[in-house]
C-alpha cells in the first residue's frame, strides 16, 4: 500500500509530492523504501527535492542500503521519548482489547504521530489526501495543560502512568525527536510551542540552563527560537520554544517575527520544511560527520551559502565555548526556503561541566573530545571566512558567553549550580577565543 505524501511549499500552498512504499521484512524491520515523485509535482516550478536522497527525477527512487528511510521522513519520526509513548499506548490498547501486543514498525512511527504537530512540512494520507494520518482522537493541548503534562511525564519516568497519562502524552508528545520528555502545546493565539520538561534524574535545572544558553547565543549573534522559561519548583523548569517549522499565526507588531516578514517563507500558520544535518549530509549509521564536511555540504544546498557558512562557524565556536557536548548531526537543523536549505534557529545547546562525550569533530578524523578553538580557526575557509573575520567572530562569541554569570544571577539560579557551571563556561577555549 502506497502512502500519499503531501508537502507544503515555501511560497505557501500544498502539493502532492508523490508516493512512498516502505518495505518491511517478516520480522517487521524496515529494509528499505521507494519514492516516486508525482508527474505534476515534477512540472511545478515551485517544487523542490525533499532531501538530497530524493532528486527531482521521474520513476522509482530506492533508498540506499545505509539509510533504509529517506532523511526527510526519518526526521519526522519520533525518537526515544516519542517511541516509548507509542509502545505504552499499544501495550495498553492490547490489554484493553484482550489481544496480543503488536510489534510497532517504522511505518507506525512515521504515521502514528499527530498530523497537526508533525515536524516539518510533510503530511501523509492513505485516501488520496482527503484525510491525513495520525493517532485517533488526538488534540493538541493548550499551554495551560503543561502542569498535567509534566505530571504525566513524571509518572511515565517512574513507571506509574495511568491510561489517562498515556492518552495525554500520545496526543502531545510524539511528534518531536530527541530523548528528553517533551510535548507540543498551543498558545492562546494558535501558535505551536515545543516544551522540554524537567526530569527527576536531572543533576541541575537543565531547562533553565538551556534557556540561559539561548540568551547567550542570541547575544552572540546567533538566531534562536522565541523562548520562554516556566519555573515550576526548586531546580525544575520547563523550556518553551516556539515551533520554528511553523509560520507564526500572530502577525502583529512583535519584535520576534522577522521570519514571517520574509516573503520566501510564505503565509501565516503554515508548515516549513525541516531537515536535520544527519539528513542533509546523508550520514550512514556509524559514520562520523565533522564540521568541515557539514559546512561544505551546507554550501552545496543553501541558497545563501555565505550567510549560512558564517552562521555555522559562529555556532560551532559557541558550542565549544559553552562546552556543549551532546553535539551531533540531529542537533543541527535546516529550514526550507524558496532558494534552498538554510540553518534553522539554534536548539538543544546545553552547557555541561564534566561529561566526556564523543562529539562532532572539527575536521575529518579530528579529536571528538577535546575540540580546540585553534583547530576551528584553521578550518575557517571551509565556512567561507577569512582568518581575521573568523578571529573577530570568535571574539564576539567569547564576549557574549562571558556574560553567563550576570544572566545566571539575574535568573536567580542557585549559587551551587552557578559554581558547578563555571567548569562549562570558563574553559581554555574561552581564553583562546579572547586571545584571538
Ligand atoms: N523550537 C523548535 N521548533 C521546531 N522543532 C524543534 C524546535 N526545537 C527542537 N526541534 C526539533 O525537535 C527535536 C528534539 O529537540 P531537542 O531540543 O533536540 O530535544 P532533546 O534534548 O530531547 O534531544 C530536534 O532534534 C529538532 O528536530
Ligand atoms: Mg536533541
Amino acid at each position: 500500500m502506497s502512502i500519499h505524501v503531501e508537502v507544503e511549499l515555501p511560497g505557501g500552498g500544498q502539493a502532492r509530492a508523490g508516493d512512498l512504499d516502505m518495505h518491511l521484512n517478516r520480522g517487521g524491520a524496515l529494509v528499505g523504501c521507494t519514492f516516486r515523485y508525482d508527474a505534476a509535482y515534477l512540472r511545478d516550478p515551485r517544487a523542490y527535492a525533499l532531501c538530497p536522497e530524493l532528486p527531482l527525477t521521474p520513476g522509482n527512487i530506492p533508498s540506499g542500503s545505509d539509510r533504509p528511510l529517506f532523511g526527510v521522513l526519518a526526521d519526522c519520526q519520533p525518537d526515544q521519548w516519542g517511541r516509548t509513548l507509542l509502545f505504552h499506548a499499544e501495550r495498553r490498547a492490547a490489554r484493553a482489547e484482550g489481544r496480543k501486543f503488536m510489534t510497532l514498525t517504522e511505518v507506525d512511527f512515521l504515521l502514528g504521530v499527530q498530523d497537526e504537530t508533525r515536524l516539518g512540512s510533510l503530511r501523509f494520507s492513505l485516501d488520496d489526501g482527503r484525510t491525513f494520518l495520525g493517532p485517533p482522537r488526538a488534540e493538541v493541548p493548550d499551554l495551560v495543560e503543561l502542569p498535567s503534562l509534566t505530571d504525566a511525564a513524571d509518572a511515565v519516568a517512574q513507571h506509574r502512568e495511568t491510561d489517562q497519562d498515556v492518552r495525554l502524552l500520545v496526543a502531545a508528545g510524539t511528534s518531536m525527536g530527541g530523548a528528553r520528555p517533551k510535548v507540543t502545546v498551543r498558545d492562546s493565539v494558535g501558535d505551536l510551542w515545543m516544551a522540554k520538561l524537567p526530569e527527576s534524574s536531572d543533576r541541575w535545572d537543565v531547562q533553565a540552563w538551556e534557556y540561559l544558553t539561548l540568551r547567550l547565543a542570541s547575544n552572540a549573534g546567533i538566531e534562536v527560537p522565541v523562548a520562554r522559561l516556566h519555573r515550576i519548583g526548586p531546580a525544575r523548569s520547563i523550556l518553551l520554544t516556539r515551533r520554528f517549522d511553523r509560520r507564526p499565526v500572530f502577525q502583529g507588531p512583535r519584535a520576534d517575527l522577522q521570519r514571517s516578514e520574509d516573503a520566501s517563507w510564505g503565509g501565516s500558520g503554515g508548515r516549513i520544511g525541516f531537515l536535520s544535518a544527519d539528513s542533509l549530509t546523508q550520514k550512514a549509521f556509524f559514520e562520523v560527520i565533522d564540521y568541515r564536511t557539514l559546512a561544505e555540504t551546507l554550501a552545496d544546498h543553501s541558497g545563501r551559502p555565505a550567510t549560512d557558512g558564517h552562521d555555522l562557524f559562529r555556532r560551532v565556536a559557541f558550542t565549544l565555548l559553552v562546552r556543549n557536548v551532546d553535539d551531533h548531526m540531529k542537533n543541527h537543523g535546516f529550514l526550507r526556503r524558496a532558494d534552498g536549505w538554510s540553518l534553522s534557529p539554534l536548539f538543544d545547546v546545553n552547557p555541561n561541566p564534566f561529561a566526556v562525550v564523543e562529539s562532532t569533530p572539527l575536521r575529518p578524523g579530528g579529536n571528538r573530545i577535546d575540540r580546540e578553538v585553534r583547530v576551528l580557526l584553521a578550518t575557517a575557509d571551509s565556512y567561507g571566512l577569512r582568518r581575521d573575520d573568523a578571529r573577530r567572530v570568535l571574539g564576539e562569541v567569547a564576549a557574549a558567553t562571558s556574560g553567563w554569570t550576570r544572566i545566571a544571577r539575574e535568573m536567580s539560579l542557585p549559587p551551587e549550580e552557578i559554581a558547578l557551571m563555571a567548569e562549562a563556561f570558563e574553559n581554555p577555549n574561552g581564553d583562546e577565543a579572547r586571545a584571538a
